[in-house]
């Protein structure tokens, strides 16, 4: 069977675009893959240094993971930092990447240009993200479009140690849906937890109508744009074709529209996650943890043994 791996950061609530983007393709695949889901804290301390927010952020997205839809008996759910191989692997890599081809990464140059701190970890960031793929020889990763890049470094990384120790690693596919790529956010840019543009998953109808009646609109085409652009996303585009027909020039009954629809695309996955307790998450993590950890672990020997780090 044919595996599938992908993995979000616990560094805020998560959004429309994380779900479309990532999760929801994640799911169409599980009936068909292995499946494996990963909370990424270790990538995610580049930037959140708090640990009450770190702890409540990666309790609240493995419940997010299973609330979606995603079963913790079939799909192994678990977080980075159970696994040391990950980091272990990620030191690795960067041992054969050069600092050039790292500094070509467009997330690290849109990052520090958005005014995080450059630090170390988040420019070996690729690496660790290509030890958490290619230990468990992912075949495809279901990301969105801004993920795109870094599954080609870890192509590059597999391919470097392949070249350099013999055939170890498998090249790992992305997988990015066209329609869902780049899900924009209330400006209009794309959605994501440090723009402050967002519309949360699991957001009480309060939160998702103030967010959806801030969506930026102009008056000057045919249609609200920036409106119709998260619309498509959660209702199919031919009922939208008559929907925004006939509210042509409404854009208030178009954004109340708008709400009621997303209100019932999220509500069953809100109900969900009301009834997955922290002990659950944790008793599943606990599991998921052991699932991934023999895998890694097996890997990890080879990995050493070609390397001449075995005596
Ligand atoms: P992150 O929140 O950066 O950990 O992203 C988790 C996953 O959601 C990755 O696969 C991203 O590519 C995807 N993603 C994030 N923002 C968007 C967006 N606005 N549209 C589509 N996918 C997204
Ligand atoms: N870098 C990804 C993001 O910010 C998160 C991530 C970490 C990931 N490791 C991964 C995604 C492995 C896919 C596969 O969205």
């Amino acid at each position: 069977m044919k595996r599938i791996f992908t993995g979000l950061q616990p560094s805020g609530a998560l959004h429309i675009g994380n779900y479309v983007g990532a999760l929801k393709p994640f799911i169409d695949l599980s009936a068909e893959y292995d499946s494996m889901l990963m909370v990424a804290d270790y990538h995610a301390i580049t930037t959140l240094k708090n640990p009450t927010e770190l702890r409540q952020n990666i309790i609240d997205i493995a419940r997010d993971y299973v609330a979606a839809g995603i079963d913790p008996q079939k799909a192994v759910i678990f977080r980075q930092s159970d696994v040391p191989e990950h980091t272990e692997l990620g030191w690795v890599f960067q041992c054969l990447v050069t600092v050039p081809f790292l500094q070509q990464a467009h997330a690290y140059k849109d990052k520090v240009a958005k005014g995080l701190e450059p630090n170390a970890g988040l420019f070996a960031y690729p690496m660790l993200m290509a030890a958490d793929i290619l230990l468990y020889d992912t075949d495809i990763v279901p990301v969105g479009a801004d993920q795109r890049q870094h599954v080609e470094y870890a192509r590059e990384a597999a391919a470097k140690f392949n070249n350099a120790y013999g055939e170890t690693f498998k090249e790992p596919q992305e997988r990015i849906i066209e329609a869902t790529a780049t899900v924009p956010g209330t400006d209009g840019k794309k959605m994501s937890k440090s723009y402050g543009n967002t519309i949360p998953l699991f957001g009480t109808r309060e939160e998702i109508a103030e967010a959806v009646m801030s969506i930026v609109t102009d008056s000057s085409g045919e249609r609200p744009e920036n409106v119709y652009a998260i619309h498509r996303v959660v209702r199919n585009e031919g009922e939208l074709q008559s929907l925004y027909e006939s509210y042509k020039g409404k854009y208030k009954s178009l954004k109340e529209a708008l709400i009621e629809d997303i209100d019932a695309f999220v509500s069953p996955m809100r109900e969900k996650r009301d009834s997955i307790s922290d002990d659950n998450v944790r008793a599943f993590l606990k599991d998921g943890a052991e699932r991934a950890r023999e895998r890694a672990s097996a890997k990890m020997r080879d990995v050493r043994a070609k390397m001449g780090l075995t005596i």
